[in-house]
């Protein structure tokens, strides 16, 4: 079939276009570490890099998100390429290899992407201050009471003996602080995450060198997000009738 030369350039011109894009497309899910069997995404910040300084830097927050949230991501696509989690959850992921000595790299990998994305959103600048409602009620009924949460908070984040991380967790219905080591998370032990801070040392380090525990508390003091954890909370109940 026979077709004008000008049609054929400007076909040709429009395929290039097409193809140009398809390879930038390529290029930027290979980039993701993903492809379309890719489980994990990079959740964006819900505030800017430089939004919570003073108490945690923009250069924490950059070095934080971009090199080793952003790594994890990356890391946990590649390992879970072709073991069939495509279009599973990140939570059936590592419930899936939790305790799998096999598995260990996928969910080391997994528990970081997921408590890393979490930890950000238990966070925004201008927080702190006390909770309300039944988030405040239930912290009073487990601990006596938001000073003594706090306390028992901030105890937990000092006796953690390396690196992990320190949550808020809904037990069977109670409030609980519990501790996790490394990547470890308490999905992977049928509790509920409310609230954590992360205590690995490029969590705090670049700002506070070794003083966790003076990290932990002004997180608490300044940026902890209990309208955040009050949402989860929630989720947790029953629906009103
Ligand atoms: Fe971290």
């Amino acid at each position: 079939m026979l077709t004008h030369p000008v049609f054929n350039k400007r076909l040709i011109a429009r395929s290039s276009v097409l193809a140009a894009c398809a390879l930038v497309a390529l290029f930027l899910v290979q980039c993701s570490g993903g492809g379309d069997s890719a489980v994990f995404v990079i959740e964006p910040l819900p505030y800017h890099q430089d939004a919570l300084s003073p108490t945690i830097s923009a250069e924490t927050m950059g070095f934080h998100y971009d090199k080793h949230y952003a790594g994890y991501v990356k890391k946990a696509n590649e390992l879970t390429k072709g073991m069939g989690f495509a279009g599973k959850a990140a939570e059936a992921v590592i419930q899936a290899t939790a305790g799998d000595a096999s598995k260990a790299a996928v969910f080391n990998n997994a528990a970081q992407a997921w408590n890393h994305a979490y930890f950000f959103k238990c966070l925004k600048p201008d927080g702190g201050g006390v909770p309300e409602g039944l988030l405040a009620e239930m912290i009073d009924s487990a601990f006596g009471g938001f000073v003594d949460f706090k306390s028992r908070f901030i105890t937990a984040a000092k006796n953690q003996f390396g690196s992990g991380w320190v949550w808020l967790v809904l037990d069977e219905g109670k409030l609980a602080v519990v501790t996790s080591a490394n990547a470890d998370t308490p999905l992977a032990h049928g509790l509920i995450p409310l609230f954590t801070v992360d205590v690995w040392e490029h969590a705090y380090y670049l700002d506070y060198q070794n003083r966790r525990v003076d990290f932990v508390t002004a997180v608490l003091d300044n940026l902890a997000n209990w309208d955040f954890v009050a949402a989860q909370l929630e989720k947790t109940l029953p629906p009103k009738a």
